[in-house]
């Protein structure tokens, strides 16, 4: 696992997107997997800004919310549009459909699809519980694309983008770990203190179910960047 350690969010941003560029121009990067969350936003802001060219990658993100629709302002669909895609075509993109009536279904539909992909590159945030995506504490490595009940503390974090006339939905479907672990490479990307106790159990360097962060250490290809020094 290789870490870098930046001085803040812009700064760590700049390197996500660094690292990104590095593959495309060496034209590894056909499939590249996305995250959502305040840690992206000015990843994406910052590829918007940049002359690099998605049009010949497929996009897959890792999660979405169940039963509100990509118009949605707090969709994971919608922030994609508003944040990327709208303004950087790409070859393809794909997010799990929250509004399937069959969720099961959806579910085999997008881990299908990941199989056909396989991704090369995997952005991915972490919650202050350890989630990643929205693999909650005690979900299983074997996991693959599933339904999830998001935990209290999720729903804590999470809550505060929806507003009070709003109820945030607390199940979602999600890439399950497995999903993630298939990655060629995985840039896990951690700012601020709220995100410390995670970090350390990450570089404790034991695997737990609790703290799924930590089945990152099993990954042959991981570059953590954060602004905390640890
Ligand atoms: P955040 O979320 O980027 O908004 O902190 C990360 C996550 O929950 O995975």
């Amino acid at each position: 696992m290789q870490t870098i350690v930046v001085e803040s969010k812009e700064q760590g941003a700049e390197k996500i997107v660094e690292l990104v560029r590095e593959e495309l121009e060496a034209g590894s990067l056909n499939v590249l997997g996305l995250a959502t969350g305040s840690t992206m936003e000015p990843v994406y802001e910052k590829m918007v800004a940049s002359d690099l060219d998605f049009t010949s990658v497929t996009a897959f993100n890792l999660d979405e919310y169940v039963g509100i629709p990509a118009t949605h302002k707090n969709s994971y669909a919608y922030y994609m549009n508003h944040l990327l895609f709208n303004e950087k075509p790409f070859k393809e993109t794909h997010i799990e459909n929250g509004m399937a009536e069959n969720l099961e279904e959806e579910c085999v539909r997008y881990e299908t699809l990941l199989k056909e992909n396989p991704l090369d590159i995997q952005l991915l945030g972490i919650g202050e519980n350890g989630h990643i995506a929205f693999n909650e504490p005690g979900t299983s490595p074997e996991s693959v694309t599933h339904v999830v009940e998001l935990t209290e503390s999720t729903i804590a974090v999470n809550s505060q983008y929806f507003t009070e006339d709003e109820t945030m939905p607390v199940t979602a479907l999600t890439m399950g770990i497995s999903s993630i672990m298939q990655a060629k490479k995985l840039i896990v990307a951690a700012f601020g203190e709220k995100k410390r106790a995670a970090l350390e159990k990450l570089f404790a360097g034991e695997v737990s179910t609790e703290w799924p962060v930590t089945y990152l250490l099993d990954h042959p290809n991981v570059v953590v960047i954060t602004d905390l020094k640890l």
